[in-house]
């Protein structure tokens, strides 16, 4: 959420600057700035409703300044308006920030900045108190770290100070900040895309450590002054992962990087043919004595949580429960020593979650964690990680990493049935070696695009659309509802298909197009019967079913098929069949399905 990138170094700052925004554009386009110290000792800023792009429009070419800050917007505090945008000015402040401040109607009231706002954003009030304590002490580190004694809530900072050329200072309180110095400067930004083009090797910005940040290093203190050496960590992917490779979308891009990026995460993991997590120092101990298991997660993580808890229930009989971040963290969870709680994020920033696991902590609950982003977070305060290998996730939208976090739930599952004594070794390796087919499983709903393309056409203008289904058919049917309403704004709905005729068939009229998932063959009749109440109706229904599997052509008007024969392992495909349905239909209404409206990609605000 917000994307941050600050550069000082030989190179032109404007042109780095507009890249690195460019690349974290998913963070957040409402609207996008930059602040520039230049060579004659001026400061040079802009700032522009719209996407980068419209920046980039207003930004005149060859302006002569090496350090500067930018900044891409979602908005929290104040409209989406040329004056809210960052960076704010103050005095001989200038920054940008990414986060929420708590307290910054009182600290306003306490030092008497009412009245000199020129924008209606919380940020103005950090540059405001900054810009105070600089007049107060002349001194940048003092400036900033009295002002963080006071400011309350989650922040990252990029600070300019317009008498102090060629520096940018920077502190962070839970929102994300790496840092790297290279030949060719030193950055700063919220997150390694940006830095990408320049360097591999980067570190994660400690919170509540002050940086100063020159052309040719970057200084580290703690807030009592105690110089601190970053630890260092090197990207593993390449910057075309982050790039389109000729793909209209990033998001069509990384649903079909999904047979891959599969691979990639569950063969480190195996070890003739069984689950083993020796690499990642995942110890047996906390999946044999646990007794209950609790996952948390939010958005598309938590969804993955869903089929999670189907398979582990089915396979392990101990109960897990799911819960949504947001509210697990003001409950009063029943949690003891005894539960594994399971924290799934791809960005392993979203501030809800992380909260939750800090709260899981507090009772006493080992914590491993699901996450896709290294050195992140929620990986750093986890007990355990298991890190998924989706390379970087660029549409706000989540498909692979969705898919590599179910990928990981059936491992550990296989993990845990292996040193619960849950099942023989036999059957163990039965359960990996399906497992390990499901690449060619999703190559296969892959390769039905242009059937899925049609059927997106036909219901681009519904204004609603229900994805029904029983047990582990419902929980692929949340993902799935969830990705057609982000990016096709259709309002769409999960429902457990036998729940149906309790109120919400009464949304069924002609035509509206119902998805029904059938993959499990103990309810299987039981999913027709409500399929047929719907069609009875005149709902327009897609029916997705195992291959084989006899449908009358009363039931449906589309039968898509996958090629699994056991249950347990439908999911795979259907995913996949059930993002492009969401893709191609955004695509028909002709919206931006990488950046839909009102999103972003790493919420890091409550
Ligand atoms: C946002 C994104 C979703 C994502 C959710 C959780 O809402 O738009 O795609 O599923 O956050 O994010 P996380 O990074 O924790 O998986």
């Amino acid at each position: 959420m917000c994307g941050i990138i600050g550069y000082t170094g030989p190179l032109m700052a404007r042109d780095v600057i507009l890249q690195g925004l460019h690349q974290l554009e998913y963070r957040g386009y409402d609207s996008a700035g930059m602040a520039l110290l230049t060579e004659d000792g001026g400061m040079y800023l802009r700032k522009k409703v719209g996407q980068v792009s419209a920046l980039e429009a207003v930004c005149e070419p060859d302006i002569p300044a090496h350090c500067g800050i930018g900044h891409t917007r979602w908005a929290t505090h104040g409209g989406v308006t040329d004056a809210n945008a960052h960076p704010h000015a103050v005095g001989k402040v200038v920054l940008l920030y990414n986060g929420i401040i708590e307290n910054y109607h009182t600290i306003s009231r306490q030092f008497g900045f009412e009245g000199l706002a020129t924008s209606e954003t919380d940020t103005e009030v950090a540059a405001q108190l900054i810009n105070y304590y600089y007049g107060q002490t002349g001194n940048p580190y003092e400036a900033i770290r009295r002002s963080i004694e006071i400011i309350e809530g989650s922040y990252a900072f990029c600070i300019l100070f317009t008498d102090i050329p060629g520096t940018i200072y920077a502190i962070r309180n839970v929102s994300p900040l790496v840092a790297a110095s290279s030949e060719q400067g030193s950055f700063i930004a919220s997150d390694v895309t940006a830095l990408i083009s320049y360097t591999k090797e980067y570190f994660v910005v400690p919170e509540q450590h002050i940086l100063t940040i020159t052309q040719d290093q970057i200084r580290m203190e703690t807030l009592d002054g105690t110089v601190v050496k970053p630890e260092m960590l090197e990207v593993t992917w390449d910057v075309e992962a982050a790039q389109k490779g000729g793909y209209p979308h990033f998001m069509l891009k990384e649903i079909y990087e999904q047979p891959e990026v599969f691979q990639k995460t569950i063969m480190p993991r195996l070890v003739e043919g069984l689950p083993n997590f020796e690499v990642d120092g995942v110890p047996d101990p906390l999946f044999q004595r646990c007794h209950s298991i609790q996952v948390i997660a939010c958005g598309t993580a938590m969804y993955a949580g869903m089929v999670g808890r189907a398979i582990m229930e089915k396979q392990l009989r101990i109960p897990v429960s799911v819960s949504i971040a947001s509210e697990f963290r003001y409950d009063t969870p029943l949690l003891d020593p005894g539960t594994l709680v399971i924290v799934v994020s791809q960005s392993g920033e979203t501030i809800d979650t992380l909260a939750a696991l800090r709260l899981a902590k507090e009772c006493g609950c080992p914590v491993l964690s699901i996450v896709n982003v290294k050195g992140s977070t929620i990986a750093r305060e986890s007990d355990y990680v298991l890190y998924t290998h989706a390379g970087p996730e660029i549409a706000v939208a989540s498909t692979k990493a969705y898919m590599v976090q179910l990928a990981v739930f059936y491992l550990i599952t296989a993990r845990m049935m292996l040193v619960r004594g849950a099942a023989e070794e036999a059957q163990v390796k039965d359960f990996i070696a399906s497992l390990a087919k499901a690449p060619e499983w999703i190559q296969d709903a892959l390769g039905q695009g242009d059937a899925i393309r049609k059927q997106a056409e036909k219901m681009a203008f519904s204004r609603d659309a229900f994805f029904i289904g029983r047990g582990m058919d419902y929980a692929f049917s949340l993902e799935g509802a969830l990705k057609l309403k982000e990016i096709s704004y259709i309002h769409a709905e999960a429902y457990a298909a036998g729940e149906l005729k309790h109120g919400t068939i009464a949304l069924i009229e002609p035509g509206v197009p119902v998805i029904a998932l059938a993959t499990q063959d103990h309810i299987f009749n039981k999913t027709i019967s409500n399929i047929r109440e719907v069609k009875a109706r005149g709902a327009y229904v897609i029916l997705i079913t195992k291959k084989g599997v006899p449908v009358s052509s009363e039931v449906c008007d589309v039968h898509l098929e996958i090629p699994v024969e056991d249950d347990r392992f439908t999911v795979f495909p259907c995913a996949v069949l059930l993002q492009l349905l969401a893709y191609y239909t955004a695509y028909a209404k002709g919206y931006d399905m990488d950046k839909p409206r009102n999103l972003a990609k790493s919420v890091t605000v409550e």
